[in-house]
């Protein structure tokens, strides 16, 4: 029988939509996603994307693995950094296809509904189909009653402040036209664990449908939700507030020093106890104390992705140090000379002090936290 001449580049599998998997330590789970993907999209070119931040349980390996067997799968890994939304948009990034999706690797975002999906945004009706926990039809059932409550007071606050018609703005699942993704991706954010809401008010007039989905229980491994993650969220809703003005980072950055001069003053009220003769020792004290917990909280909030440990930390506590005397001589300096030139005090103070500020934010970003 004569074989019929083939294009190489033009085949009927040209990949339609692309599945991002964001992972840190889904070992367990990698296989069975696959699985289920290869189930469910049966009658739809995929092909899925692993993002792993290197993870200490070998997910990259496992995934390669399978990549070596299945060239629908891929491994992106990344080594050195860490965070949610910047695996998921760098997933994104990579993909070619006409539709992205990301979903969570560890099973509790149900793949069945993905057909739909798809089907919502080749109607042509939206480019972004948000599956949500919060209407007819989904559930938010396995949560702890606890991280539930949680859960809905993030999903309220989040819909007065950005007024945003997401039903369901925490959630992780959804799936979207990549044109459009890629027109954004400049004004997203990678700091934090919640991409679908910058990405959701990044870009205006984004027309958004929503899929009601259940969401399910983990099987393996464990949740990496904690108090930062929390943290970060309320820096995102801050940096949406300002317009984008002002970055996320910065704004933990200014929380901690607002934290650091609570801490100084606390300090220094109980060291003057125990020292009630000498001001100065009091206040080195508390100034001592306030550098250590500033350096400490921005190591694990603020530049928590680029987070320093052992060695490196001794050398970027004393960096921090050093880079803050000079702030401060700055602040002190250019306070003096507003001072003199036109004696309106506060004038002078808060100039100097935002000065200051910036300066260490600056130094900060570019040496001691700097990205490798
Ligand atoms: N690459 C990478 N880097 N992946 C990560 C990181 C990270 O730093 N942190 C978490 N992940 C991956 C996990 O491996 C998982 O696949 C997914 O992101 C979600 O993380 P979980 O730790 O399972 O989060 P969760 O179940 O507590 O949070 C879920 O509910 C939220 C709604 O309140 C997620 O669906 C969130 O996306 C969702 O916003
Ligand atoms: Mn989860």
């Amino acid at each position: 029988m004569e074989q019929k001449p083939q294009n190489p580049v033009r085949q009927e599998t040209e990949v339609l939509l692309s599945v991002v998997f964001p992972t840190f330590n889904e070992r367990g789970n990698v296989a069975e996603l696959v699985k289920r993907l290869d189930s469910t999209l049966s009658a739809v070119a995929w092909e899925a994307i692993f993002v792993d931040d290197n993870s200490p349980d070998g997910t990259a390996d496992a995934v390669k693995a399978m990549a070596q067997r299945d060239p629908r799968v891929r491994c992106l890994r990344r080594v050195g950094r860490r965070g949610l939304a910047g695996a998921c948009i760098e997933g994104m990034l990579s993909s070619s296809a006409p539709f992205v999706a990301v979903m969570d690797a560890d099973l509790q975002h149900d793949e069945r509904v993905l057909p739909a999906m798809l089907a919502k945004l080749q109607s042509g009706d939206c480019d972004l189909v948000a599956a949500t926990r919060y209407v007819e039809g989904g559930s938010a059932g396995s949560f702890s009653k606890k991280r539930g409550k949680i859960s809905r007071l993030a999903t309220l606050i989040t819909r007065h402040v950005l007024g945003t018609s997401l039903s369901d703005p925490m959630s992780g699942f959804f799936m979207m036209r990549r044109d459009v993704f890629d027109g954004m991706v400049g004004r997203l954010s990678p700091v934090g664990f919640k991409i679908l809401i910058d990405i959701a008010t990044a870009g205006e007039g984004l027309r958004i449908a929503e899929q009601p989905f259940s969401f399910g229980t983990r099987q393996e491994g464990e949740s990496k939700f904690n108090v930062q993650i929390g943290v970060e969220f309320l820096g995102l809703l801050l940096s949406k507030l300002s317009r984008g003005l002002v970055d996320p980072r910065f704004i933990f950055f200014a929380i901690v020093g607002a934290i650091g001069i609570a801490v100084n003053l606390a300090v220094l009220k109980v060291s003057l106890l125990a020292w009630p003769l000498s001001f100065e020792l009091a206040k080195s004290v508390a100034t001592l104390f306030s550098m250590v917990s500033n350096f400490l909280l921005n190591n694990s909030l603020t530049y928590r992705d680029r987070r320093l440990r052992g060695f490196g930390l001794l050398r970027g506590f004393i960096g921090f140090c050093l880079f803050g005397a000079v702030g401060a001589i700055t602040d002190i300096g250019l306070a003096s000379q507003l001072y003199g030139d036109h004696e309106v005090w506060w004038v002078a103070g808060l100039a100097g002090s935002v000065m200051g500020v910036l300066w260490n934010y600056a130094m900060s970003s570019m040496f001691i936290w700097r990205t490798r």
